[in-house]
């Protein structure tokens, strides 16, 4: 049977052409620490890793390309990304916004700290997971800190607006940490125009490489406010004990992931070749064509689809409430008879679900990357069609 993946949220597949063949180089060609040796193969290592540094500033830095490349800190994934910017940055007493969509990512973070008197508020999100920076705004305390935001959700694929919070933060003196884990590579990201003071990405899902590699883009205010979450050997400043205060040295301590840059290198080069907005409008018409012939089934009564009805303000993440079947026997049949990879459950994002209404039972999640074709989603769509339709159903 022929396999459809439609859970590229989750982390995209296939990878970018080029990616693995760039993993084996290095392992076979290669295979040298960056910062550490004197010779040939790690000053090409090193090489390889400052060029992966240059191409995510060009790619989410805007038309400055800022920041300084030096000011790329490579992490294993986003989740650690986020970890060290905000277990980095708050102290007790601090207070945080964060928007009622967040993952877990950012929440159980947040979660803990709270225990040690850091507090955070949710900014309520609409039903369809859209935010009122105004509501942001009138929640700012003096203790207020930083906001801590996604950029989409990877619930229901609603882009929350990033501009505008990061002007109410400059407005108001605050940290804007930006998650871009379902953005990044499918939107057009300046971290400047933004005004984000830190931008949290991650290799494995639209930048299309490995598994194992994130990061983050962050301004020098914001990095010389934060205690490094992870301290070690750097292959700089070796005759002391103190962590380096310079950047990238002082948050990327012990060996890199470096076969998983080379991937990343080679998915980077790949997409900016690309046609800027040209993933996006791949991932807007394969969203649309879904949502419109999905249209029928909700008029028929079988599905309820979340969020936005429109591909304005999204990404290519749809989720669905079956409501004839449970959504996990949907998302089974559907792998099980269709060969169709989405995700079901609440995407290790409560919060999220009780914003949209869809707490506890979660949602049935499509998700569509750069590969796809409409042809697959034509595949889907008729599959939850002959799954869901009530002749079938085996739930109340
Ligand atoms: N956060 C990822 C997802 O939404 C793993 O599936």
């Amino acid at each position: 049977m022929q396999r459809i993946n439609l859970d590229q949220a989750s982390t995209s597949f296939p990878k970018a052409p080029g990616t693995a063949d760039a993993v084996f180089r290095y392992l076979t060609e290669c295979g040298c620490n960056i910062s550490r040796g004197g010779y040939q193969g790690a000053y090409s290592a090193e090489e390889l890793v400052y060029e992966t540094r240059v191409l995510l500033c060009r790619l989410l830095g805007g038309k400055n390309h800022a920041p300084d490349p030096k000011q790329v800190i490579f992490t294993k994934n986003i989740t650690e990304s986020l970890n060290v910017l905000i277990r980095g940055l708050l102290r007790p007493g601090d207070h945080v916004l964060v928007s009622s969509m967040e993952h877990n990512a950012v929440m159980r973070p947040l979660a803990q700290l709270e225990k040690r008197g850091i507090r955070f508020t949710r900014v309520p999100c609409d039903r369809d997971g859209s935010m009122n920076p105004e509501d942001l705004e009138a929640l700012i305390e003096p203790a207020t800190r930083a906001v801590v935001m996604l950029h989409a959700s990877n619930v229901c694929g609603t882009v929350l607006p990033a501009a505008e919070v990061g002007a109410v933060c400059r407005a108001h003196g605050l940290f804007f940490i930006l998650d871009t884990a379902q953005t990044a590579g499918i939107l057009t990201i300046d971290m400047a125009a933004i005004g984000a003071d830190a931008l949290a990405f991650t290799g494995h899902k639209g930048l299309l490489g490995p598994q194992g590699t994130g990061g983050f883009l962050i301004r020098e205010s914001l990095a010389e406010k934060l205690e490094p979450l992870i301290t070690g050997g750097t292959g700089s400043l070796s005759h002391t004990e103190e962590t380096p205060l310079f950047l990238p040295d002082r948050f990327e301590a012990g060996t890199l992931n470096l076969p998983g840059i080379a991937g990343l290198h080679a998915a980077l080069a790949w997409l900016l070749d690309r046609p800027e907005g040209s993933i996006l409008v791949q991932e807007q018409k394969l969203t649309e064509c879904f949502l419109r012939k999905t249209e029928p089934l909700e008029e028929e009564g079988w599905i309820r689809i979340i969020g936005k009805r429109s591909t304005e303000g999204r990404i290519g993440v749809v989720s669905m409430v079956p409501l004839t079947l449970d959504p996990a026997e949907l998302a089974f049949r559907l792998d099980e008879d269709y060969g169709i990879a989405t995700r079901v459950g609440l995407h290790c994002a409560p919060a999220a679900h009780k914003t949209l209404g869809t707490w506890p039972t979660g949602t049935v999640r499509f998700s569509f990357g750069a590969f796809n074709t409409e042809e697959e989603i034509d595949e889907a769509v008729s599959a939850v069609s002959a799954l869901c339709r009530p002749e079938r159903k085996t739930w109340n």
